[in-house]
This record gives C-alpha cells, structure tokens and sequence, in this order.
C-alpha cells in the first residue's frame, strides 16, 4: 500500500466528505514547509545535528540552563516568524465546514495550527512559546514579572534562584493532563484518521494510530518517508503535508 493512485485519493475525499468523526495527528513533518525543521530527517532533522538528552531533558536543563535557554529562545524566534502552510491552511479550513467533527491531535509545540483556524488542538508536547518553573515556585511571582523584569538566561526567581523554562514536554516526562486521554478518544471515536509527517518513533502518541485502526477507522498516513507505524495504515500517501493536504480536504 506504498503507491497511491487518483481512485485512493477520491476515495478518502469521499470518506472524509461523510465521516462523522475525523482525528488527525501530526508530526514535525506538518511545519517542515513553513520552515521549521523536523527531528529526525537526516541532516535537517534537529536530532541528526542536537543531543537530544542535552537539550529535551530536565537533566540537561540543569546541567547547562543558559544554553539550553538559547537553544529555545532561537527555535521561539523561528516559529514567531513561521507561517502556516497550505496543509494548516486546507485543516482549518475543513475544521470550519464541519462544525465538531475533527479532533486535531498534534506532537508540534509550534503555534501554526491555532494560527490556521484549529484553536481547539489537542497539543500532547506542550507549547514553545510560553514559559513555566523548574519547579514548583513557593515565592509564585507571575511569569511575566520575573521574564521582563529579572536580567538573565534563563530568567530567576528573584527570592529563591528557582528557574523559568520552556514549556515543552521533555523525554521522560508527563503529558499535559488529559491531553492523551482526550487524544484516545478522538482515535477510538473516528471513521477515518490522518496521520501527518510523523515517524512514529514516539510514544505514547505514536500509539494513536493503532488505536484508530482496532476500533475500525480508516487511517491514511500523509508522508513522503517510510515511518515506524506504516502497518497501521490502509493507505501511505507518499507526499507532503502542503502538497497533499489541500488535495485531500479541499472542498469536501
Ligand atoms: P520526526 O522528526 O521524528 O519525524 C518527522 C516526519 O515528518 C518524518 O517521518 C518525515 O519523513 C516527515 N516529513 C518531513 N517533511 C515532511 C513534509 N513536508 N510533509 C510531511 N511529512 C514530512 O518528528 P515527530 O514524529 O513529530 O518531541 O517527532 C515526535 C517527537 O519527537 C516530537 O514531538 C519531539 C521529538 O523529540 C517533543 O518535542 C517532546
């Protein structure tokens, strides 16, 4: 199920035209052509250049705050001046004409889907631009007090030293509280899942596709490399997100 023809695209617009419930999940893979870089393409990818453990680990983190800091603040700036691409575009779009029937389920802590219409993303790995304690602050001066007042990198609490970082989930570390439990529902409730330029190598979201496929959706993969959980699709659509998107959601 590698090749895929005009009859299998006409046949997921028709699915996606009469489903009741769509899900998607996207990957990395979804904001490569609005210029964010993925983590796991050869040389593009941040994870073939970056240690990941040295820059997603809360142990990293405390072994070289400031740069990791600088590493996120540079990666902030990319997504601000990141703009949504023709496949966030061809989901708002569909999200829009059919009021309550797509959940969006999304591994990318870029902003691009909000920006497009999907305000209600379900985010599994947090969000880039907004900051949170280390740890749990007892002094709680408010985030935008200490980043704009408090010189540094990364910014300090001014009582007790505790530090502001990124508020993105790192290896290891808990989900945001309920989003895999509302995420497993979208996949479990669909007739038909996309799954977007992921590769599927991390759990638990890359599970979601196997949770559609045993309740009897129909799961198409939208990416123009193999991933690890192509045996979990009907159809592997070998193109891009902005290439095969509008093809797929346009108009129906
Ligand atoms: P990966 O970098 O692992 O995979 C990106 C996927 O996107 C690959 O399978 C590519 O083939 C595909 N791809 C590249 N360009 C594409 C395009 N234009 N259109 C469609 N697909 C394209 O990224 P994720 O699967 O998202 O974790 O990685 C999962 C998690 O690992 C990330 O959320 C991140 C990372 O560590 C956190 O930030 C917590």
């Amino acid at each position: 199920m590698t090749q895929h023809t005009d009859r299998d695209i006409a046949d997921l617009r028709t699915r996606l035209a009469t489903a009741r419930k769509v899900c998607v999940l996207t990957g990395a893979g979804m904001s490569a052509e609005s210029g964010i870089p993925t983590f796991r393409d050869a040389q593009t990818g941040y994870w073939s250049r970056f240690d990941p453990m040295q820059l997603a680990s809360e142990a990293g983190f405390r072994a070289d705050p400031r740069m990791v800091w600088d590493w996120y603040a540079e990666r902030r700036e990319g997504v601000r001046r990141a703009q949504p691409n023709a496949g966030h575009l061809a989901l708002g779009a569909y999200a829009q004409r059919h009021p309550g029937r797509l959940t969006l389920v999304t591994q990318n802590v870029d902003d691009l889907h909000q920006r497009a219409g999907n305000g209600d993303t379900l985010r599994l790995h947090g969000d880039i631009l907004l900051d949170r304690w280390l740890e749990r602050c007892t002094h709680q001066p408010s985030l935008t007090d200490v980043s704009g007042a408090v010189p540094g990198r990364p910014p300090k609490c001014p009582h007790c030293g505790n530090l502001v970082r990124p508020g993105v989930v790192w290896f290891g570390e808990m989900l945001p509280d309920g989003a895999m439990e509302a995420a497993q529902q979208a996949a479990f409730e669909c007739d038909v899942m996309l799954v977007v330029g992921t590769s599927g190598a991390v759990w638990p979201a890359a599970g979601l596709a196997q949770v559609a496929h045993e309740a009897g959706a129909h799961v198409a993969i939208v990416n123009p490399q193999p991933s690890e959980i192509d045996d979990q699709a009907h159809l592997c659509l070998r193109g891009t997100a902005a290439g095969v998107l509008p093809r797929v959601l346009d108009g129906v």
